[in-house]
């Protein structure tokens, strides 16, 4: 695939690992809105921008959305010339950055690159990759820790921010905001009182310390319970899929974005 174009970006850290992006790769995959940019796509092509000493998460991420479906091209992109492998399972690897080396995808998948950058190259990086968005194309902007326990992501569409989602396994948290360490850029730095992401995060904190009884049938009930006491004092937190593995909670971007 040629790519003529100088890669925007930096290379940073390659940590990576088997899995590590599961849980945001499960919220993809049932997400109303992903799935109807995906489906309704002309040309389905999905890319994985920094990837990583090893292309692990980009072929999980084809595997899993091929169940969405199978015709989806999964291509991988990294900046750093030496982590670029050749194709397999038919996904392919190229040298690329925030320009996305020239194509034109319906979904950008970027976990744990721009972490690595300072905040301020944050409205540049995400300007770069919208300008290259396929019609009803979207972008993933996300960070996790090193076993993708726990995950925080923001939602773009080519006109800006759509939706704040943190995921975590709710069997090793102690508390909703121990997923805060692992807040996008875009939001790290406004965890503070008087910011709208803090109140939410301190709003579950409460929330999930009364629904403490429910604990009795295991975190996963208890994470439910602690979403409809949210939604019942008026966060318009996503309702919860029926059968759901991760503690995931889901916002409107505005019920987060920093004033
Ligand atoms: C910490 S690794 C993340 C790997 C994988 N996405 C994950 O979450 O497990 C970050 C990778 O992003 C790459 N990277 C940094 N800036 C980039 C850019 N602008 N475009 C493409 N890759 C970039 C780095 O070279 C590094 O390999």
């Amino acid at each position: 695939m040629p790519n003529t174009t100088k890669p925007v970006g930096l290379p940073t850290r390659g940590t990576t690992g088997h899995n590590r992006l599961r849980r945001s790769d499960r919220w993809l995959v049932h997400s109303p809105r992903v799935r109807t940019g995906l489906l309704s796509a002309t040309d389905p092509l999905v890319i994985d921008l920094g990837y990583g000493a090893l292309p692990v998460t980009t072929l999980e991420l084809a595997a899993r959305l091929r169940v969405v479906r199978a015709d989806i091209r999964v291509v991988g992109l990294e900046i750093h010339p030496e982590r670029v492998v050749p194709s397999v399972d038919g996904v392919e690897f190229a040298l690329g950055g925030f320009e996305l080396a020239g194509l034109r995808p319906v979904l950008v998948r970027a976990f744990n690159v721009l972490r690595q950058y300072p905040v301020e190259a944050v409205p540049e990086a995400w300007a770069a990759m919208q300008q290259r968005l396929a019609p009803g194309g979207l972008i993933v902007d996300g960070t996790c820790d090193e076993l993708g326990r726990r995950c925080c992501w923001v939602l773009l569409d080519a006109a800006g921010p759509v939706s704040f989602t943190l995921a975590c396994d709710p069997f090793t948290v102690e508390r909703p905001s121990d997923v805060a360490e692992r807040l996008p850029k875009v939001l790290i730095h406004h965890n503070v009182p008087g910011q709208p992401v803090h109140a939410l995060l301190s709003a579950a904190d409460r929330a999930w310390a009364s629904v403490a009884g429910h604990g009795v049938f295991g975190p996963r009930v208890r994470w439910r319970a602690m979403l409809d006491l949210l939604r019942d004092q008026g966060f318009p937190v996503e309702p919860p899929r029926r059968r759901m593995r991760d503690g995931v909670l889901s916002v409107p971007w505005a019920a987060v974005a920093p004033v």
